[in-house]
């Protein structure tokens, strides 16, 4: 991270940041160096999302934070990222929002690094960085309170774990392989806590992973399956009780899936130009899923978790699956490929079906899995879909409190006809033009077994077009932050 985070004083000519809040007349609060005469001229009412820069020797920002009984996390979030953003001309900025909301400390030290770092992000990918910024450090005086400080803490791993996605989705398709990918993870693995396998083209076949293995073969590249597995300290992984230690199975346990196509051209079922220009985004399940994993270690839950990433690319060559193709997943079911670009819920079958035989409480993937969900909820709100209400509801709440937006779509029973086959268990597309994500959702469910299940589908929150509140334009990392908050408050469902 480029951006350090300074927990105590700031260095000299540091600027600052101050949350002002509204009263209930909705007249802003006093703060220091801010008069009304200041506050009328320019047309500062501390509205959220408002910002005033007043310069001088020490340059001052202020940061409109709204109603003072309404200020939450996600306020917090917002104005930490205002202000750092008002701040790239200084060196430093210190941030004077602890105290604002009626949060406990952690949960406010949190939410206003996780904002504050989330807009320093820059692709480290680029030879030239951009010049626009100046900013060195980012400043944090949680004056001897603990509470604050591990939730800093947490918030600066987040942070680190985002950027980490980001890079990952931003790479060049040519630089980020299955191969490439599965290297990182185990370097990412070294030392953190969590253990990692790697299987490679081979093994994939002997395993039986026909989706997977199917997708693969239209390119050179080969795939690649990478398994994680975390359990708390003093814990043994694998189930093992080697060296004293105690055996996990008995931890609540949850596992996570990623789809991760490392660049997605649609296959013989070739998609037009303009639809492949942000095809390399199409491993950010995956990528998302590594991240979680580079932070466990650190939250130290007190449940087990295996994470799975179905790597591979989706090419149209000579060995490519054909339209018309049957392949059948590691659960021994079988699919009729109609369509070679709705090839995430293939790979996914395998990565499900795997995660089944970890025997855990709940699954939950996470998938750019179809266009249609940005048809259905836009470019600002993840789907959400599931098969049990209790699980839904826990990654529903996690969501809420991580401040990224998810809205619940069915899976519902009656269109499981929508992807009968003639010739296999099922086919790989729906009905044209209708209910296409929860087609793909219906399809990932035939792999799940019955375990509580979530699928998260990113297809439109994994990539912003344009800069936004957060970040630039590129990967975001969404739903990285509702995994941290889903297996701090994880409950078997
Ligand atoms: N990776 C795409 C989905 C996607 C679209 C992700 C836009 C991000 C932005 C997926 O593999 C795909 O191509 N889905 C098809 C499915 C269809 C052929 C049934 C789609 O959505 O068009
Ligand atoms: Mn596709
Ligand atoms: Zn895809």
């Amino acid at each position: 991270m480029s951006v350090e985070l300074i927990l105590g004083p700031a260095p000299r000519g540091a600027a600052v940041a101050t949350g002002v809040t509204t009263d209930r007349t909705g007249k802003p609060a006093a703060v220091p160096g801010l008069t009304a005469a200041v506050m009328a001229k320019r047309g500062f009412s501390a509205k959220p999302g408002q910002v005033l820069v007043v310069p001088g020797s020490q340059t001052r920002i202020f940061v409109g934070l709204g109603d003072a009984s309404s200020v939450d996390a996600d306020r917090i979030r917002s104005a930490a990222a205002v202000a750092t953003r008002a701040a790239v001309h200084e060196n430093s900025v210190q941030l004077d929002l602890l105290g604002v909301s009626k949060l406990d400390k952690r949960a406010e030290a949190q939410a206003i690094v996780e904002g504050a770092l989330a807009v320093t992000y820059t692709y480290s990918g680029k030879p030239v960085a951009d010049g626009v910024s100046r900013l060195q450090s980012v400043v944090l005086d949680p004056v001897g309170s603990r509470a604050a400080k591990e939730g800093a803490g947490v918030g600066r791993r987040i942070a680190e774990a985002t950027s980490m996605v980001r890079d990952l989705v931003n790479l060049p398709p040519a630089n980020l392989t299955p191969r490439i990918f599965a290297e990182r993870a185990v370097e990412a693995a070294d030392g953190s806590g969590f253990a990692v396998e790697v299987w490679d083209e081979h093994r994939i076949a002997d395993e039986r992973l026909g989706g997977l293995l199917g997708v693969s073969q239209g390119g050179l590249e080969p795939p690649r399956l990478v398994r994680f597995e975390y359990v708390p300290q003093g814990y043994g992984v694998g189930g093992t009780r080697a060296g004293g230690l105690k055996s996990a199975k008995s931890l609540p346990s949850l596992a996570v899936v990623g789809k991760g196509i490392t660049f997605d051209s649609g296959g013989l079922s070739l998609k037009p130009a303009d639809a492949m220009m942000t095809m390399k985004c199409d491993m950010a399940g995956a990528a998302t899923t590594l991240g979680l994993f580079t932070i466990l270690a650190a939250l130290q839950p007190s449940i087990r978790v295996v994470g799975y990433c179905c790597l591979t690319e989706n090419l149209p060559g000579e060995r490519a699956t054909k339209p018309g193709d049957v392949h059948v997943a590691r659960n021994g079911k079988s699919f009729e490929i109609l369509n070679t670009d709705a090839e995430g819920r293939l790979v996914l079958a395998d990565g499900l079906s795997l995660a089944v035989e970890d025997k855990p409480d709940a699954i939950i993937d996470l998938a750019t899995l179809t266009g249609a969900i940005i048809v259905a909820l836009g470019k600002e709100i993840t789907g959400l879909f599931g098969n049990n209400e209790s699980f839904s509801g826990q990654v529903k709440d996690a969501a809420k409190r991580a401040g990224e937006p998810v809205w619940e779509l069915p899976v519902w029973a009656p269109y499981r006809r929508h992807i009968d086959s003639d010739v296999a268990d099922m086919k790989n597309i729906g009905m044209p033009g209708q209910a296409g994500s929860i087609a793909a959702a219906l399809f990932l469910q035939e792999f799940v077994a019955g375990v509580p299940w979530v699928h998260l589908d990113i297809a439109g929150t994994a990539w912003a077009d344009a800069p936004h509140e957060f970040g630039p334009r590129g990967g975001t990392g969404a739903g990285l932050r509702t995994l941290v908050e889903l297996v701090r408050g994880f409950s078997k469902p």
